[in-house]
Order: structure tokens, then C-alpha cells, then sequence
């Protein structure tokens, strides 16, 4: 029996909840009801199953930084949230294994990552942003503000970090979009991953031997000729770093525009003060949190806590969302204001799984809303904010498309005045 059959289950809320009943920036309303009434509670997963669902800020991080919890995914008693779901998880990434192994291969990726080394890429980043708003330009308004740039500037980047060839860009971001979608059958995960999986199968072999100074080639020449990983684990991973260095980004370049065009007092803010952009940054991560259902791990041992037993074996549910509108901690979490003191967000998790790539994010984050308003004036979407294309059904809360317009001729005369900077 599944305890779908008892009848207390069957009233269970069903899980993930969806956002589409509130204001779309905003996290499914659910959460803030059942934060007020019953913030550690029940719920009911596809497959009948039950997962306790938390949605205080506090218990949220003592859940994903409690030694106690699991991220592992091979045991049959996680919590999955769809059967693609299942499918996509049954090759592991390091993301989806415990301390130790888990942190001895982070260390082993960490300093790719390090604030300096990301920094030095801040001029090649600004270069990329450069060529695309320069094709924006020269193709004119209106065109999909997420294929043209909210995909196409973490997709270059992460290609370039990691060694990849760009013109192969529309192969993985179709696969992993497959992969994304809370729609899709199992079968269809299972041959997006199996195709990606191919793909990045010949990106590593063809690092062998060749030392090459990318992400991907370095890591093979220092662990995976060595012995040290195996061959299908460095695929694995680096299936991982393609899909979480563009697809996230992607999600909140093109949610933050919209976020942004629909508070012009906010935007006005952004506009008149380049220092204030960093800050901004981090209060549209944390209002728009578009991994909005991640968090998602199983008690490995019982323990405790606000209070509640927890068993061996249960399903935890701890979406960032949930914590990043506690209004215990963020107050008037419902107002975008890029004054806030926000850093303190969940969206890029916390605990040992903590965001590997986030001072990348940021800096791109950074760079796109400190120039796109300046380069683009007049910039507009093309539909009122409430007609967007919402991904309420993919794991990365975002956008399908954001058509936009600009003032063409303002743009082109703002371009050339920045042509001779780019030039120098
Ligand atoms: C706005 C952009 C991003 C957001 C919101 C985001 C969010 C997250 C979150 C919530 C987690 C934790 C997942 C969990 O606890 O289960 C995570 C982990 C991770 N992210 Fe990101 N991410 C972003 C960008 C990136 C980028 C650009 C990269 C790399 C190029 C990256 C690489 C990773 C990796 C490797 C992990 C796994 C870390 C571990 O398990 O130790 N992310 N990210």
C-alpha cells in the first residue's frame, strides 16, 4: 500500500506546487499559507508518495546543511518530483552524492571557480556582451530577447569556461530543455540525456592527450589520465557544469529584464547609479528565485527539527523559494527593491551543495544589467508582463520567450559612441 491509500494522504497538497496561482514573479502563494499555519507539513508527491515540505527560512537551512540529510538519489526511497525526474538523476553527478567523495571532487573543481579566476574573465565576458548587443543592434527590433541574449551569453560563457565548441550550442539546449521540462515522459528525458550524453562523451575524449587549458581538459589531464576519476564520472560532471552554467543564468537574465521593466521605479534606480547593480543583482535572485524548486533530499538517519521528528528514509522538501519570501527574514517580501540588503538569499542553496558556479552568475548577472538598459534605450517587452511566456513547468523558473523593442536609432548612436571604448 502507498500512502496515496490512506485517506489522510489522498488530502494531502500535491507537490511541486505551481506558481501560475499568484503573481507570477512571485513563489507558488501556498507556501506563504503554509509557512503561517503549518510550516513543517505533509505533502504528496506524483507517484503518492509523502515528503515533508519546510518553508521557514531557518529550518530550510538547517534541513540542507544538516549531516543527517542526503542528496544521493540512487536509494529508492528519494523523494523525486517527476518520472523524468527519476530518469534524469540515475546517473550521478557529484551534485547528487554526500561528503565525503562529494567534497573531495568539489575541491577538485573549486579552483575554477575561485572570485580571481572568474574576475579575470570580467574583460572576455564584457567583450562577449559587446558582439551580442552589436548583432541585436544590427538585426533590430523586436526579436526574442531570450535567444538572443539571455541564452546566448551563459551558453558562450560556460563553452568557453569549459572547453566546449559554441556552434553546437542548439544540439544541447534543445536536450537539455527535454531534460527541463516537467512535461516530459520519461522516454523523452531518457533520449535528451542519452544524446547530451554523447555529445559531452566526445567533448572529454577529445581532451586526452592534449592538454588543453580549458575547464574540462585541465580536469582530465589532472584527474581523469591520472586514474584518480573515472572516465564516466568526468562526463557526468560535466554534463552538470554545461547544463547548470547556462541554463540558470539564461532563466535570470531574461526574468530579471522582465522584472525590471515591470518596476520602473526599481529600473530607474538601476539606471541612474552603476554601483547600485551588484546589490540589485541579489534582490532579483532572491524575488524572482528561479530555482524555485531545488532542494530536494532524503533523511538518511532520524533527527529533529524545529521540534519535529523526523525518520529514516523521509522525503525533505525545501524549496529555496519558500525561504527567500520569509518575511521573518525578508520583510515586505512581495516588494522588489534593489536597495535591500539581500545577500543572505537561498537561491543559490546552502550547505555543502552550495552553488559551485555562482561568482560567475553574478558577474554576468552583473555585467548584462549594468549595460543592457544604457545600450538599448527605449527597451521594452513586447507584451504587458502578466501575457509572458512563464516556464511554470520546467525545474528553472523563467522565461520561454521575451519579445522586445527598443529605440533603434538611439541604440545605434549610443553603439557607436561606445565603439572607440571597445576598440581601446
Ligand atoms: C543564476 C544562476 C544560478 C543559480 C540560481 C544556481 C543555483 C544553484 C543551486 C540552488 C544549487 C544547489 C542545488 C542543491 O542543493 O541541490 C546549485 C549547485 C550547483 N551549481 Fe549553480 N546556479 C547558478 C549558476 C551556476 C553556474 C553559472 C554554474 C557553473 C558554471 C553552476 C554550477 C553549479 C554546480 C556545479 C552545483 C553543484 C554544487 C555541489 O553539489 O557541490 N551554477 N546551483
Amino acid at each position: 500500500m502507498t500512502d496515496a491509500d490512506t485517506p489522510a494522504a489522498a488530502q494531502r497538497p500535491a507537490y511541486p506546487m505551481g506558481r501560475e496561482a499568484g503573481c507570477p514573479f512571485a513563489p507558488p502563494p501556498e507556501y506563504r499559507r503554509l509557512r503561517d499555519s503549518e510550516p513543517i507539513s505533509r505533502v504528496r508527491l506524483y507517484d503518492g508518495r509523502e515528503a515533508w515540505l519546510f518553508t521557514r527560512y531557518e529550518d530550510i537551512r538547517a534541513v540542507l546543511a544538516h549531516p543527517s540529510v542526503s542528496a544521493e538519489t540512487l536509494d529508492p526511497r528519494f523523494p523525486f518530483l517527476t518520472p523524468g525526474d527519476k530518469v534524469s538523476k540515475q546517473a550521478q553527478s557529484f551534485q547528487r552524492w554526500d561528503d565525503p567523495r562529494h567534497a573531495t571532487r568539489r575541491r577538485m573543481l573549486m579552483p575554477n571557480f575561485t572570485i580571481k579566476r572568474i574576475e579575470a574573465m570580467r574583460p572576455r565576458i564584457r567583450a562577449m556582451i559587446d558582439d551580442i548587443y552589436d548583432r541585436m543592434i544590427a538585426l533590430g527590433p523586436p526579436l526574442d530577447l531570450v535567444e538572443h541574449l539571455a541564452l546566448a551569453l551563459p551558453s558562450s560563457v560556460a563553452c568557453d569556461l569549459l572547453g566546449v565548441d559554441y556552434s553546437s550550442h542548439e544540439f544541447f539546449e534543445t536536450r537539455f530543455a527535454v531534460r527541463l521540462d516537467r512535461r516530459s515522459s520519461a522516454e523523452q528525458v531518457q533520449r535528451a540525456n542519452a544524446e547530451v550524453r554523447a555529445f559531452v562523451d566526445d567533448v572529454v575524449r577529445s581532451k586526452y592527450g592534449a592538454n588543453k587549458p580549458d575547464l574540462i581538459g585541465q580536469f582530465v589531464t589532472r584527474h581523469v589520465e591520472t586514474g584518480e576519476v573515472a572516465h564516466e564520472d568526468a562526463v557526468t560532471d560535466a554534463m552538470l557544469l554545461l547544463l547548470a552554467g547556462h541554463e540558470t543564468t539564461a532563466n535570470m537574465i531574461a526574468l530579471g529584464t522582465l522584472a525590471l521593466l515591470d518596476h520602473p521605479g526599481q529600473l530607474d534606480r538601476v539606471r541612474a547609479d552603476r554601483g547600485i547593480v551588484p546589490n540589485a543583482v541579489e534582490e532579483l535572485l532572491r524575488f524572482l528565485t528561479i530555482s524555485h524548486s531545488m532542494g530536494v533530499r532524503l533523511a538518511k538517519e532520524p533527527f529533529e527539527i524545529s521540534g519535529q521528528a523526523i525518520a529514516a528514509g523521509d522525503g525533505l522538501l525545501v524549496p529555496v523559494a519558500a525561504g527567500n519570501w520569509d518575511d521573518s527574514v525578508f520583510a515586505h517580501p512581495e516588494r522588489l527593491d534593489v536597495t535591500r540588503e539581500a545577500r543572505g538569499h537561498l537561491t543559490f542553496g546552502f550547505g555543502p551543495h552550495v552553488c559551485l558556479g555562482q561568482p560567475l552568475a553574478r558577474m554576468e548577472l552583473d555585467e548584462v544589467f549594468s549595460t543592457l538598459f544604457e545600450r538599448f534605450p527605449g527597451l521594452r517587452a513586447e507584451r504587458p508582463a502578466g501575457e509572458a511566456a512563464f516556464k511554470f513547468d520546467a525545474v528553472f523558473y523563467g522565461l520561454y520567450d521575451l519579445p522586445v523593442t527598443w529605440d533603434a536609432e538611439a541604440a545605434r548612436e549610443v553603439a557607436a559612441q561606445h565603439a572607440p571604448e571597445v576598440v581601446a
